[in-house]
């Protein structure tokens, strides 16, 4: 796992479009697996900013979304597919048939969710998964004690994250669905590359959990440390709690330039 510590959100959207950037110059028809919330808000700027520019080309690749709450009628501006158009697809030059989210209105829940499994695996697997972290150590919407080997799947939330969601839902918890489908650890594990944003204290906690603590079911994320190509990007708030700080900043600070974007 890579550990990078930034001055700010915005340096982190920055250095985690250059990777988007390096992906798809690499591979045009890369399969990329992308994620809501606030927190890839400033990379999804980035990624607009740097297509306007015409230094970056989705228009070959696939997306795979993490989750979607289960419930919301088709274009609720607080469903996941509405957050994506509104905030990256309707604003690169992808083609929106190639972008995939879980459905949260499907008639067979389990079928469907086999199904979004198997559409990732046709389309050749994830290159390049995009993560957030939950203050409860959730990734996707996989909750303390999901299976660390889960599918794609329903989930219910905790009160944690129902509450930590509430102020997208004008701050009222009841309005927020109880239950979402979700990539599980495992589909989310399968990916060739994983890069994880997380910022401000409140997920300090968690990212210590998932970096330094044991790999447990009850921290989702730390079912990253079995994975080959993790890089976990942060603000100073986030890294708080970092036993090694000084060893990741060592670290980062004597490598080959090269290597920084790759
Ligand atoms: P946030 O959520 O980006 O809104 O903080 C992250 C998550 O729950 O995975």
């Amino acid at each position: 796992m890579e550990v990078i510590i930034v001055k700010s959100a915005a340096e982190a959207a920055r250095k985690a479009a250059r990777i988007y950037k390096r992906m798809l110059d690499e591979k045009p028809t890369a399969v990329l697996g992308l994620a809501t919330g606030s927190t890839p808000l400033k990379l999804y700027s980035e990624l607009v900013r740097m297509c306007e520019n015409g230094e970056i080309d989705f228009s070959k690749a696939t997306t795979f979304n993490l989750d979607e709450y289960v419930g919301l009628p088709e274009g609720d501006p607080n469903s996941y597919r509405y957050f994506m158009d509104a905030n990256l697809f309707d604003k690169i030059n992808i083609d929106k048939k190639r972008t995939h989210m879980p459905c949260g209105n499907a008639d067979d829940v389990n079928e469907h969710c086999a199904e979004y499994d198997a559409k990732i695996r046709l389309a050749g697997g994830i290159d390049l998964q995009l993560l957030g972290i939950g203050a409860d150590g959730h990734i996707g919407f996989n909750e303390p004690t999901s299976s660390l080997t889960s599918r794609t799947r329903i989930k219910t939330l905790t009160k944690q994250t129902i509450s930590d969601n509430a102020r997208f839902f004008g701050g009222d918890p009841d309005k927020v669905p109880t239950h979402a489908i979700t990539m599980g650890i495992g589909s989310i594990m399968d990916a060739r590359m994983i890069v994880l944003l997380a910022f401000g204290e409140n997920k300090a906690e968690a990212i210590k959990a998932a970096i330094e603590g044991p790999i447990s079911a009850m921290v989702p994320a730390s079912a990253l440390q079995m994975h080959k190509n993790v890089k976990v990007i942060m603000d100073e708030p986030a890294a708080s709690q970092l036993r090694l700080r000084e060893y990741y900043d060592w670290v980062y600070e004597r490598k080959p330039e090269w290597q920084k974007d790759a």
